[in-house]
């Protein structure tokens, strides 16, 4: 994520696009005075998640100097890094993660039904970002009455992300980041009492030759599900939207073969991808590209660029709905890539197939639409829908 990673980045239009493809082609690994390196190439891209060892993803400060912040997974290095992965990815199988299947269903058909009836609205709060709200709450057992201070912790902390990762967090975040905690902590002490049945009472009671993770780390995960969990799925299901209103013979297509929404999703991930571009820190003095780069320097790899890099996409400019192979880059790759990739995609096909039951078409209101910068989704869309006949 960038380091203005937050809602307040400056709403970027398809002409980012265009400033990629001008990246790729003349500057692939260029910056600005005082900013980090922008790597623009599909293969360096690849080359600077996969060699964790040269690019740390040690890039919060604060996280580093703030005693009282536990480590986020994210901003680790191994060995850290290792054994938080090991302990959090067994409560995070296959297996775990199909078990979802149903209350994600469950929940998409009651928001869309609402939301069909209604003709027009805001497919934020009506459907895009509820959804992945409402599974990271059933994963953390917060409970149905608590769903609503939840969201507004969620929807406070990541306002301000981008301050809260690197900067200096807003007194409002900060107090949403407490009560967050306070209320988590209770939970864990009473999970620690009494198993329940999700992926928080899971992670309290993993037990591995790495031992078992303290309030503090759980803590964290519950922090790091908000962040890294939530407005990235919303924005996959935006990206679905955009499609659908830049291209409505696609709703048709995908309502007669439903067979084809996987492949709809993977190249929606790969063509609006939800997470631009992350961070990462040179370890030692190298090259990317045969640009030299110092140690210490910060280092944008542009995953959405990438994702659009015509040396591996054939029409990498063209959305196409089956594209094979699609060795996109959305979900990161290498010791960080994504946890939740599963889940991610889970959420959008049963998205999709919930807007393809309920109704005949969707369009944008402004199909001139922002795209946001860094990662994360608009705070409203408004669209018109037509509920099915
Ligand atoms: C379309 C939705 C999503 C996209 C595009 C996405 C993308 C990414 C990317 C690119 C990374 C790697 C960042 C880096 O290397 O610096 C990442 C990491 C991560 N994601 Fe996702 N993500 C999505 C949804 C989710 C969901 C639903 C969850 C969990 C509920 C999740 C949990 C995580 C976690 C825990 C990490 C950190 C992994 C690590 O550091 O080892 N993500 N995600």
């Amino acid at each position: 994520m960038s380091e203005e990673a937050d809602t307040e980045s400056p709403p970027t239009g398809p002409e980012i696009y265009a400033e990629y493809e001008e990246l790729r082609a003349n500057r692939p690994v260029s910056r600005d005075e005082g900013e980090p390196w922008r790597v623009a190439r599909y293969e360096d891209v690849r080359h600077v998640l996969k060699a964790h060892t040269d690019f740390s993803s040690e890039v919060s400060q604060r996280m580093q100097q703030d005693e009282t912040s536990t480590t986020t997974m994210l901003f680790t290095d191994p060995p850290v890094h290792d054994r938080l992965r090991a302990l959090v990815s067994s409560a995070f199988t296959p297996r775990q993660i199909d078990a979802q299947a149903d209350q994600i269903e469950a929940r998409c058909e009651a928001l869309m039904k609402k939301f069909a009836a209604s003709e027009d609205g805001d497919l934020i709060t009506a459907f895009a970002a509820p959804l992945p709200v409402g599974v990271i709450a059933t994963m953390l057992g917060v409970e149905d009455g608590d769903f609503v201070e939840f969201k507004r912790w969620s929807d406070t902390i990541f306002t301000d992300i981008g301050e809260i990762l690197l900067g200096t967090p807003s007194p409002a975040a900060i107090a949403a980041g407490g009560e967050m905690s306070a209320y988590f902590l209770e939970r864990i002490a009473s999970i620690r009492e009494t198993p329940r049945k999700h992926l928080l009472s899971d992670l309290v009671y993993v037990d591995t030759e790495e031992g078992r993770l303290t309030d503090g780390e759980l803590l964290m995960f519950c922090f790091l599900l908000l962040i890294a969990g939530n407005e990235t799925t919303t924005s996959l299901i935006v990206g679905c939207v955009r499609m659908f209103d830049e291209r409505p013979e696609l709703f048709d297509r995908l309502k007669s073969s439903p067979d084809l929404i996987p492949d709809f999703i993977e190249e929606t991930l790969r063509f609006h991808s939800p997470f631009k571009a992350t961070l990462r820190k040179a370890s030692r003095d190298l090259e990317i590209a045969g640009q030299p780069i110092s140690k210490g320097d910060l280092i944008l790899p542009l995953i959405a660029s990438a994702n659009r890099d015509e040396t591996v996409f054939d029409r990498a400019g063209e959305f196409i709905p089956d594209r094979k192979p699609n060795a996109h880059l959305a979900f990161g790759l290498g010791i960080h890539s994504c946890l939740g990739a599963s889940l991610a995609r889970m959420e959008g096909r049963i998205a999709v197939a919930s807007m393809l039951r309920h109704l005949d078409g969707i369009s944008l209101c402004d199909p001139h639409m922002p795209e946001l910068d860094g990662f994360g989704a608009p705070a409203s869309v408004k669209v018109e829908l037509r509920p099915a006949a």
